[in-house]
């Protein structure tokens, strides 16, 4: 069936940044799934629907990549989904103590699943999307850190 991996995140939107580690990560594993946290807590720029649709325009030449949204524990989707592994990015060293953590509750909860970690792209060493959010509120250029549909739907969040 081959080995199928959870690429997890908030995505509040995707970033250049995400791109490239979907992307790398699809050169990997035979399948990938982008699955976008429906976290009723925070309150996200984007919805759900938003996140996975821009996702989803933005990995369309990724026969391998698929776009969905999770509630719950991650570990549950990744079961529910028979995946293998969970990938994530690591930008810099102070990602490293969340991710560690986050890595080893899921390795608790199902020692079968393996987290794997890449590290980002130089470029995008400092982007996030909190980052892009900041930037596009205040009317700065964010055409070098998303694509295309990203910066035009920030564009249309913010003029509104
Ligand atoms: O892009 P983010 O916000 O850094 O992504 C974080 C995410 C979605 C990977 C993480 O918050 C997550 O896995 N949430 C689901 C709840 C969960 O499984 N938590 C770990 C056990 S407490």
């Amino acid at each position: 069936m081959g080995k199928t991996a959870v690429c997890p995140g908030s995505f509040d939107p995707v970033t250049l940044g995400h791109l490239d580690i979907i992307t790398r990560g699809a050169g990997v594993f035979d399948r990938v799934i982008v699955a976008v946290l429906n976290n009723r807590s925070k309150k996200p720029l984007f919805s759900v629907e938003e996140r996975v649709a821009l996702i989803r325009e933005t990995t369309a030449h990724l026969p391998n990549v698929e776009v969905d949204s999770f509630d719950g524990l991650l570990i549950d989707y990744v079961k529910n989904k028979q995946a293998n592994a969970i990938i994530k990015g690591l930008r810099a060293v102070s990602d490293f103590e969340y991710e560690l953590q986050m890595a080893s509750i899921n390795r608790k909860l199902d020692e079968d699943v393996e987290t794997f970690f890449m590290m980002t792209n130089n470029h995008y060493s400092y982007l996030s999307s909190s980052i892009v959010k900041e930037l596009a509120k205040y009317e700065a250029s964010v055409s070098d850190l998303v694509p295309a549909p990203v910066e035009e739907a920030l564009l249309r969040k913010f003029r509104n």
